[in-house]
């Protein structure tokens, strides 16, 4: 395989907006407008494509940040600080920790790590503040009557929590029309920049394996109830493909589906993930969302076609009772197939913290079953027979 980095981190970073729970688009808009701004400031290439890709990912460590929470009350350092450390993991990851690790810094040093002005990367105190203003933006409501007291927020701003260059840059910016009509019309003015476009770079296969592992791991730790889920239903997909001669190369796709099966789940709030029993509608209504997202994100990186169908149908039901898209029948193909009854199997044998996991044996049995009723493929199961 060979797919664009910048793709994969820009779709990605719809998987962080839904786990922040911020507007779809966050990280994008905060790259987008980072630029701009370096773009004035006058950073070389090289910067400013890192800036990019530290937009897209600047709140990355925020969905661990938050499962920890209760240990530690400084949510902004700890989301910052778990950022960098878990970028490290991914193909450029290095360049770009310190810009997220620093991108809470206050300018007059009052931030979590007590470095002010200078002390604080540029890269870092451009995202800040863009970052700030992003989420003060509401793009879908009268913008016009936003604009002055945004501004004047900026200016308040200036010097305390922002590096006042950097404010004044983005003051001038937003004196252009143009500034907002890109804000609100982002989703279609928004496409991969020149700095990128010049110099694309492109991922192999371990790259791409490498980064669905670190989202994996993103994932499973989201919730104590999904602790190693990903990871353990990537393991028992791969010892099937083996068994079954699968070649190299789909088998590298059907281990990345695998580990981002459940990247929609990122969206899903942990209290209803949680849940033991007795969902209501809507809580189930939202639970069942969650291969909807894996499979829309997904969808946006170009020769990943197959990778997000077979994640985003784990779900699906061969006598069409699943969801999201309700598939069935001749719809579902084999590794369909295969990656739902490994999910079945996985979430029956795993541990939960509400019961132990069960045996192979007794989870065969209620696949069976399953079977027996035409939701999952009997065929498939048999694989599972002498695993575990
Ligand atoms: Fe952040
Ligand atoms: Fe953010
Ligand atoms: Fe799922």
């Amino acid at each position: 395989m060979k797919i664009a980095l910048d793709h994969v981190f820009s779709a990605l970073s719809l998987a962080l907006d839904l786990a922040e729970n911020v507007p779809y688009g966050h990280g994008r808009r905060v790259a987008f407008l980072s630029l701009k701004v370096s773009e004035k400031i006058g950073l070389d290439r090289e910067k400013m494509s890192q800036i990019y890709y530290a937009g897209l990912l600047h709140d990355i460590g925020m969905s661990n940040a938050v499962a920890e929470q209760h240990f530690r009350s400084d949510l902004a350092m700890l989301h910052a600080e778990k950022g960098s450390e878990i970028v490290k993991g991914l193909p450029t990851g290095d360049k770009i920790s310190g810009i997220i690790r620093y991108h809470h810094e206050n300018w007059d040093g009052s931030g979590g790590f007590k470095r002010s002005g200078n002390q604080i990367p540029l890269e870092s105190r451009i995202i800040y503040a863009v970052d700030q203003f992003d989420i003060r933006f509401d793009r879908f409501k009268d913008y016009y009557g936003q604009i002055s007291h945004l501004m004047e927020w900026l200016e308040h701003n200036s010097g305390k929590m922002f590096d006042p260059e950097v404010v004044s840059v983005l003051l001038r910016l937003m004196e252009a029309d143009k500034f907002w009509l890109d804000m609100i019309h982002f989703d279609e003015v928004y496409t991969r920049p020149d700095v990128v476009f010049n110099n694309v770079v492109y991922l192999d296969t371990q790259d791409l394996i490498n980064i669905a592992e670190v989202f994996a791991g993103i994932i499973d730790t989201k919730s104590r109830f999904t602790y190693n889920h990903s990871k353990t239903l990537a393991r028992i997909a791969m010892d099937i493909c083996k068994k079954c001669d699968i070649d190299q190369l789909t088998s590298s796709k059907i281990y990345i589906a695998a580990l981002l099966h459940d990247l929609g789940k990122l969206g899903v709030p942990n209290e209803i993930l949680e849940k033991a029993d007795n969902l209501s509608d809507y809580e189930f209504y939202v639970i069942k969302s969650h291969p909807y997202f894996t499979k829309v994100i997904l969808n946006q990186i170009d020769g990943f076609e197959d990778i997000a169908q077979w994640a985003g149908n784990h779900h699906e039901k061969l006598d069409y009772s699943g969801y999201p898209e309700r598939l069935g029948g001749d719809q579902l193909t084999f590794y369909d197939r295969l990656l739902a009854i490994c999910d079945m199997y996985t979430a029956l044998t795993e541990n939960r913290p509400y019961r132990k996991g069960l045996s192979h044996r007794q989870a065969m049995e209620i696949l069976k079953q399953s079977a027996k009723r035409g939701k999952i493929d009997s065929e498939v199961l048999d694989l599972f027979a002498d695993i575990g």
